[in-house]
């Protein structure tokens, strides 16, 4: 970091002072990390934003700052002064950055007196994270959490100034606004000056982006925070942070090589390199292989058809499965298993919705495996081809619906892997448009019903695929973009596809079928999903591990209390019955 302009309280950052610093005269501020007290000197290690330095308080040389940090406590805030010393022979300490110096303060004083914190701060022993997000004021004073944030504003930083650099501009977009279709429950805010009507938080800024590009400015991007009120996991929290871009005049090849650029910008702030353009694997091909749109590639143990080699077999799960228009598929697993585990394993695919898990392991005259006696040399040589299996291979097959074996193998996979390393970035192409939702009997966007659909859309909407692409990280979703519907009458199909009648879709999205109707341009964008690259990057296994003040698990913050109860006379103004607090109507 730049050197603080010199004042009362410092001259110097800690971390940043070096053996060519030695002899300087040195003010440094910040808080007690450590403290040991060697009967005659006491050693401090003080802490500040760039890191630890050394302080070292000697009786003779000045009574009165030895006497004052005899009362020193943890992370008590204090300011010191003195001069830059090389350490002594056997004492420079390799592991820190400012290890062969020292300050021999001359003269300290105390700012702020800290209680004994709840956990400590000076190492990375585990804390419950309830506590850690209830003083997380103190839980992100720890190396770690410190390290996140650093690398969370490096990668924003270099976001903003990547994309500034390629003529996007950055341009607010409102968080008081109406619905957005992400597909999540919205948060809503009640409006005091009208009785009875709701703002709902963003789920993403999706409409206004469009209406930015209809309005003229061709390339914007925003760092957005985002509001989707489900249920969360490792990689969701109800507010997240996205970074979000939208492009006139171009196509999905444009939208993905501008994002090549800047992903490999970003990548590079953690130092990782991948080799650009990332590949481009279309929707169909990747559920084959991984079962799953958004899989780790990097554990290897692709799934493949196996139709072909079980055709005309005597086990009639496989004939059967595949007479009724299922598939027969399978994996090449790394690895050896044991008995046990494999009955574990075809206890988990049942679970997992499986009929059944065929094993098989490779031996020199054939396979072993349960289903061994009903399977033809021919048929087990067709097989082992198609998974480029040799002796000593375990192979796992599923017979089934392609929905459950996709899945089951897709999760077996996972599974039976082990930890991956490194990093896989790559596009996933050519979704279908729409997904069957069983629950409402209607058909549901993949994406979000303003994704340009390609095909023919006079033809059943199951056949039609959308102009959408994902980027999959590391097994991670964390971005998603489209081209998106540029005129009203395509829009109104694809309305008319989801069953949303022209009275709803006026009501919910009138103002941008209107703006459509002013010459609308091509356009097209993304939004990638910051905390999970930044988690990602950061080897962190929880977004709530890269975000500053998260929510838990359900939704609360054990810091603030939020949320809370309000008030009777807050919520009369709002025009809100004070019982059940909103949810009986509105007066
Ligand atoms: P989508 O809904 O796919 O697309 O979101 C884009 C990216 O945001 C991240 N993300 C989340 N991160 C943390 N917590 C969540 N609850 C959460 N939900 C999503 C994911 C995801 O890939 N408007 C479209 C983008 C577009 O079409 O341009 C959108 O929001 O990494
Ligand atoms: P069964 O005939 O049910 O005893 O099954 C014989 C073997 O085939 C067992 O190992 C089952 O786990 C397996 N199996 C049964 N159904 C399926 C299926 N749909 N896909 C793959 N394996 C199956």
């Amino acid at each position: 970091m730049r050197s603080p302009p010199p004042n009362r309280y410092r001259t110097a950052w800690a971390g940043d002072l070096r053996p060519g610093d030695v002899g300087a005269d040195v003010r440094v501020a910040g808080w007690v990390h450590r403290r040991r007290d060697h009967g005659g000197l006491i050693f401090i290690d003080l802490r500040d934003r760039t890191g630890l330095l050394q302080l070292v308080f000697r009786p003779e040389e000045a009574p009165d700052a030895h006497a004052a940090a005899h009362g020193l406590r943890s992370e008590d805030v204090i300011t010191a002064a003195g001069s830059l010393s090389p350490r002594e022979e056997g004492t420079v300490n390799r592991g820190m950055s400012t290890g062969e110096v020292e300050l021999s303060v001359t003269e300290m004083e105390l700012l702020a007196d800290s209680e004994t914190p709840p956990f400590q701060i000076d190492e990375d022993t585990p804390v419950e994270e309830e506590l850690r997000l209830r003083y997380r004021y103190l839980d992100l004073r720890r190396d770690q959490m410190r390290s996140a944030m650093e690398l969370r504003g490096a990668i924003t930083h270099t976001m903003r100034r990547h994309l500034h650099d390629q003529g996007f501009l950055e341009i607010e977009t409102p968080i008081l606004t109406r619905s957005t279709p992400e597909g999540a429950r919205d948060y809503l805010v009640p409006s005091r000056l009208q009785r009875g009507s709701w703002y709902a938080l963003p789920q993403s800024p999706q409409l206004f982006k469009q209406l930015l590009m209809v309005a003229g400015y061709e390339r914007y991007f925003q760092i957005a925070r985002c509001f989707r009120d489900e249920d969360f996991r490792a990689d969701r929290q109800p507010e997240f942070t996205q970074l979000d871009v939208e492009m006139s005049f171009v196509e999905e090849d444009d939208v993905m090589r501008v994002c090549d650029q800047l992903l490999g910008a970003v990548l590079a702030v953690a130092g990782v390199e991948v080799s650009l353009p990332l590949e481009r694997m279309a929707y169909d091909e990747v559920m084959l292989r991984y079962g799953t749109d958004r899989p780790d590639r990097r554990i290897g143990m692709d799934i493949h058809d196996l139709g072909a080699a079980f055709a005309g077999s005597e086990f009639k799960v496989f004939t059967s499965a595949l007479a009724s228009g299922g598939v027969v598929r399978g994996f090449r697993a790394n690895g050896d298993f044991s008995r046990a585990r494999l009955d574990e394993l075809t206890e988990r695919a049942k679970e997992l919705g499986a009929k059944g898990l065929v094993w098989a392991v490779v031996e020199s005259d054939g396979w072993r495996s349960p289903i061994a006696k009903f399977l033809s040399t021919e048929e087990t040589a067709d097989a082992g081809a198609e998974l480029q299996a040799g002796e000593g291979d375990t192979l796992f097959i599923v017979a089934d619906e392609e929905r459950v074996a996709a899945r089951v193998l897709g999760r077996l996979r996972i599974e039976v892997a082990g930890p991956p390393s490194g990093h896989d970035l790559f596009w996933v192409t050519d979704f279908p448009m729409f997904e069957w939702s069983d629950e409402e009997s209607r058909w549901d966007a993949l994406h979000h019903p303003f994704t340009a659909p390609q095909g023919d859309l006079d033809a059943d909407p199951g056949t039609w695929r959308s102009r959408a692409y994902d980027v999959v990280m590391d097994g991670l979703e964390i971005g998603g973009g489209s081209i998106r519907i540029d005129r009203p009458d395509v829009q109104r199909k694809v309305f008319d596809a989801l069953a949303l009648s022209s009275e709803e879709a006026t009501r919910r999205f009138g103002f941008l079928l209107e703006a459509l109707r002013y010459g609308a341009p091509p356009h097209g964008g993304i939004a990638f999903g910051l905390d999970r690259v930044v988690a990602l990057l950061g080897g962190r296994d929880s977004i709530r591990q890269v975000i500053a003040f998260p929510k838990t698990a359900s939704g609360s913050d054990p810091m603030t209390g939020a949320p809370a109860p309000v008030g009777e006379t807050q919520l009369r103004e709002l025009g809100i019955r004070p019982s059940g607090a909103g949810s009986e109507g509105r007066a």
